[in-house]
């Protein structure tokens, strides 16, 4: 089954068949050879370097509801909170003086009249680090308030679609919420400039192998700047609490088989996956993934974004001091350039 691997590598596509044979084998082997050459072409691209992105959690108030995550609006355990303009402003002080050209802004979906307010936020950052790249990852907006954070000057959006199979979206999602408007809100960005991410949790609840080859179908055809993949981690307060995490051997195939598809792609080593496993991040790392998000939000404030149970918390210095030496361990470093996509230059 080797043949599955090197003709992934050579053309970035493989039929359905071929995908589900990846997804489920438990040949440790063919296993090991998707790791490798994963990993292989990950470095071919991007030498030893992994990206950095200081990631400030804006705000954990959302006006969605979605079963899995653990800051939904009917979540009513959860004390709430938006970062001020200032405090979002000294978090980035403090991470570009610890080197991040990266900044992204995550959070909840804030009521719409907020478009403006976070519009100023960006245009604050933009004018004040013009060397950083802004990313945003804030959920679903219409399409002239993706316009007005990017005319204030963000550079990227992550929105994962998380599952490309209808009938499984509204497994993990309130009625008012729908596949349609995610990937009209995939398209707005698109089309608005930004370079643009999305991706899945795996082993959601009810996810199944034929849903995730749906949604490699979908991000192939999308072909994504960066593409962002987790477990699923339960979170107690939610109706899917009681659900078993989704698998890291699994979320780590699937890095390897995108780096395939996608040698150029940014596809970070998630938060939730070192949540799982102290190594997780490494593991991410060694199957192909480029990127890492180091938290930079307040402490006060990072304890109450609890999109899962058990997120792995550190303090932003210290955190930086571990991933080099982890890093280091494994013949990587922290690469601090802002990280653009950047497309391969076609040669006839
Ligand atoms: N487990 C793992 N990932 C989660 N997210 C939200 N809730 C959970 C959870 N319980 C992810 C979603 C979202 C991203 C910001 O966090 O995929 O897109």
């Amino acid at each position: 089954m080797r043949h599955l691997v090197d003709t992934l590598r050579e053309s970035h596509h493989l039929n359905d068949e071929g995908y589900e044979a990846l997804l489920t084998s438990e040949d440790a082997e063919l296993l090991e050879y998707l790791r490798r050459e994963a990993q292989r072409v990950a470095t071919s691209v991007f030498g030893q370097g992994i990206f950095v992105r200081g990631l400030i959690e804006l705000t954990n108030v959302c006006r969605n509801d979605c079963y899995y995550c653990g800051i939904r609006r009917s979540n009513v355990a959860l004390p709430r909170y938006i970062l001020t303009h200032e405090q979002v402003m000294q978090s980035c002080q403090a991470g570009h003086e610890l080197g991040f050209r990266t900044f992204v802004l995550q959070g909840g979906e804030l009521p719409r009249e907020k478009a403006p307010w976070i519009a100023g936020l960006v245009a604050d950052i933009r004018a004040r680090w013009s060397d950083c790249a802004i990313t945003l990852s804030l959920g679903e907006w219409p399409r002239e308030d993706y316009e007005l954070f990017r005319n204030a000057g963000a550079d990227r959006y992550l929105l994962r679609h998380e599952s490309h199979n209808a009938a499984h979206y509204a497994k993990l999602h309130p009625r008012e919420m729908s596949l349609d408007n995610r990937l009209r809100c995939l398209n707005d960005l698109r089309e608005l400039g930004f370079q643009t991410g999305t991706g899945i949790m795996v082993g959601s609840p009810g996810q199944t192998i034929a849903h995730i080859v749906e949604d490699i179908k979908f991000i192939e055809l999308f072909k994504p700047q960066m593409i962002g993949l987790g477990p699923f981690v339960p979170h107690h307060d939610t109706p899917l609490g009681q659900f078993p995490a989704g698998s890291i051997d699994l979320t780590t195939r699937l890095y390897s088989i995108f780096r395939l598809m996608f040698p150029h792609a940014l596809i970070p080593s998630t938060t939730a996956l070192n949540s799982l496993h102290p190594e997780g991040r490494v593991m991410g790392i060694r199957a192909g993934a480029n990127v890492v998000m180091p938290n930079l939000t307040p402490a006060s404030a990072r304890e109450n974004y609890t999109l899962y149970d058990g997120k792995a918390i550190t303090d932003p210095a210290e955190g930086i001091q571990q991933l080099e030496t982890q890093l280091n361990r494994i013949g990587y470093h922290i690469d601090w350039g802002r990280g653009d996509y950047k497309e391969p230059i076609k040669t006839l």
